[in-house]
């Protein structure tokens, strides 16, 4: 079994961006800026948008991050995105969900300019995507995809089942992986008998959001196993919480051939996805 290391891999690749953002400077291009919204106090929320600003810092990107109070109404929300969509200081825009309920997430995602949707979100980059044609990958598909490719982890003709069917890691993922030539599954809360389908998986992709969801069982020998996972579960650390995968990663472990530990492996990526975007939003102009 083979760990797939998501820090070392991710380490690799802000090295590399950040070579190429000092030769963009060199030839007299801008640095790359990520704008982030972040609305409310959620703790993971807060967490998620402070490592993204750090990440920039590390690779010579500039980052603003806007910050609101949860009382901010969809109309104020939205009148920010649309500052950020005309300021041409801002290569690219993500918005930090859950919003809070008040606001339509859908309205806020088709707000922001495709051209700055470096989360790929937007319904205009979702159908380049589906179509396989250049534009913005959801940030986590994307650091996946780059991770399998890190380990030339071969794709063609294999059984790919992906658990979940969001908009942001479920459906992006399995339309990846079908352009990548997989025979691809998706499983939800739906799906029944669902181990019927997990044992057939060359490569098993879970995003359920459901800590050790994916028991040894359910796993066949030698699968490459992704957990994009990543629950805050409380204990008596210092932090309060612990962060805990899908996959039930002692047991499966056992039986895969390759496996992403959590933390470590598909939540660098992910961060990495991003840089990859923002990179581009200013090498596209
Ligand atoms: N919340 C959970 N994942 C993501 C993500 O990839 N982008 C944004 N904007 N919010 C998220």
């Amino acid at each position: 079994m083979q760990i797939l290391n998501g820090n070392e891999v991710a380490k690799q690749i802000k090295l590399e961006i950040k070579a190429e953002v000092e030769q963009l400077v060199a030839n007299g291009s801008k640095k790359p800026h990520l704008a982030a919204i972040l609305v409310g106090n959620d703790g993971a929320s807060m967490t998620y948008v402070a490592a993204k600003a750090k990440d920039c810092e590390q690779v010579g990107f500039d980052s603003t991050v806007l910050r609101f109070d949860a009382s901010i109404t969809e109309a104020e929300l939205l009148s920010e995105v649309e500052k950020i969509n005309n300021n041409p200081e801002i290569d690219g825009l993500i918005v930090q969900l859950p919003l809070p309920k008040h606001i339509n997430e859908k309205k806020v995602t088709e707000t922001i300019k495709w051209q700055k949707d470096v989360d790929g979100f937007h319904p205009y980059n979702v159908g380049l995507m589906f179509k396989g044609l250049p534009c913005y990958l959801p940030a986590t598909p994307f650091g996946i995809i780059k991770l399998l490719e890190h380990y030339n982890i071969e794709t063609t003709g294999k059984n790919c089942v992906v658990i979940g069917r969001s908009d942001i890691v479920g459906k992006p993922m399995s339309a990846l992986m079908l352009n990548k030539n997989c025979t691809v599954t998706i499983c939800h809360s739906k799906t029944v008998v669902i181990n019927s389908f997990t044992q057939k998986a060359d490569i098993l992709i879970a995003a359920v959001g459901i800590p050790n969801y994916v028991k040894a069982e359910m796993v066949k020998q030698g699968a490459v196993v992704i957990d994009v996972g990543i629950t805050r579960v409380d204990d008596s650390s210092e932090k309060g919480y612990k962060l805990v995968g899908d996959v039930d990663f002692e047991n499966v472990s056992k039986v895969a051939g390759y496996i992403t530990p959590v933390p470590g492996g598909v939540g660098p990526m992910t961060r990495v996805g991003l840089l990859l975007n923002t990179l581009l939003a200013v090498k596209a102009k």
